[in-house]
């Protein structure tokens, strides 16, 4: 029997330790959580929220995002959790509810769709171990976004990363590109943020985060592609991550974005999970 914790209540406790993971960003933010169990085994978490939480809609948008924590667990609890989960979001107003989820948790995924939650990103998580040296650029100059050129940087990343397949980036740096001056403060203290010029025009960019060894995106404006500015903007990327003390890069890339996926496994990235990123919206809204 699926049983059904508010963060609030007092036998939620003994939960918590298992979830902490989970929980961490909804009780930094101080946000409603609720914990769903089968016994004393958690299967899953709706956090709720307003916008910027996803970047996915203007700001202040009731938004909810469901975490399946444990996996491989019966197809019948896997539905009622699917349902209950989407219930429990759209009774705390949400417009917009995410789940982010293995391709493995074929049933989860397949309860979640018959609800008309829909694919927005298929991705692979791909990985390389840091355990070389990374040459310097020798064509193009990479240059640090200074906080005050954020909007010019954001345009760039329009450009440069368009016609890709990812549309979560897309949709992302739409939002961005209306956030209040705080909220880009926030966004530039979370990553590095690069213009690359060849000749002293942009012709792409890039950003990455040291802290979580992630290359978050590289992208050549198109006229540009082709020309061997892509590997080298990655390279420059790898090298600031391994100079910053990471041992492992990692990024996602969707399933469908061939160039990206041939870049990456050139450098010797390999796919270790492929994760679908669901997404159900309010149509009315
Ligand atoms: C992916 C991207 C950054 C590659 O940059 P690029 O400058 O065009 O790539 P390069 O010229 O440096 O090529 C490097 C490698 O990428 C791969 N590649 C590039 N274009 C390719 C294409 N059209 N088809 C297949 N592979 C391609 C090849 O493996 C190539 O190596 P090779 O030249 O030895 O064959 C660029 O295509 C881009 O900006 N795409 C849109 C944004 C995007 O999808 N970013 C990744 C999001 S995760």
């Amino acid at each position: 029997m699926l049983k059904v914790y508010s963060h609030t209540d007092a036998d939620v406790k003994p939960l918590l330790p298992q979830v902490s993971k989970y929980t961490e960003m909804a009780e930094l933010m101080k946000l409603p959580f609720w914990i769903f169990a089968e016994g004393s085994k958690p299967i899953g978490i709706v956090t709720a929220g307003k916008e910027p939480l996803q970047m996915l809609a203007p700001i202040g948008t009731p938004v909810a995002v469901i975490n399946l924590i444990q996996k491989g667990q019966h197809a019948r609890v896997l539905k009622n959790f699917a349902s209950q989960s989407l219930k429990l979001a759209l009774e705390n107003d949400a417009q917009l509810v995410t789940v982010d989820i293995s391709s493995e948790e074929k049933n989860t995924v397949d309860s979640f769709l018959e609800m008309d939650f829909k694919v927005l990103a298929d991705s692979f998580t791909m990985t390389l171990p840091l355990n070389r040296e990374f040459g310097m650029p020798k064509n193009l100059e990479l240059r640090l976004a200074p906080r005050e050129e954020m909007n010019k940087w954001i345009e760039a990343a329009r450009e440069s990363l368009s016609g890709s397949a990812d549309v979560v980036m897309e949709r992302i740096l739409k939002q961005l590109s209306e956030f209040p001056e705080n909220l880009l403060d926030l966004y530039y203290s979370m990553e590095k943020f690069y213009f690359a010029n060849l000749d002293g025009y942009g012709i792409g960019i890039l950003n990455f985060s040291p802290k979580a060894g992630r290359i978050s995106n590289v992208g050549v404006t198109p006229s540009r592609r082709g020309q061997g500015h892509g590997r080298e903007m990655m390279l420059f990327g790898l090298r600031q991550l391994r100079a910053a003390g990471c041992r492992q890069a990692k990024l996602r890339v969707h399933v469908d974005n061939k160039p990206a996926l041939s870049l990456y496994k050139s450098l010797g990235f390999e796919v270790s999970e492929r994760r679908k990123f669901l997404i159900w919206e309010d149509e009315a809204a």
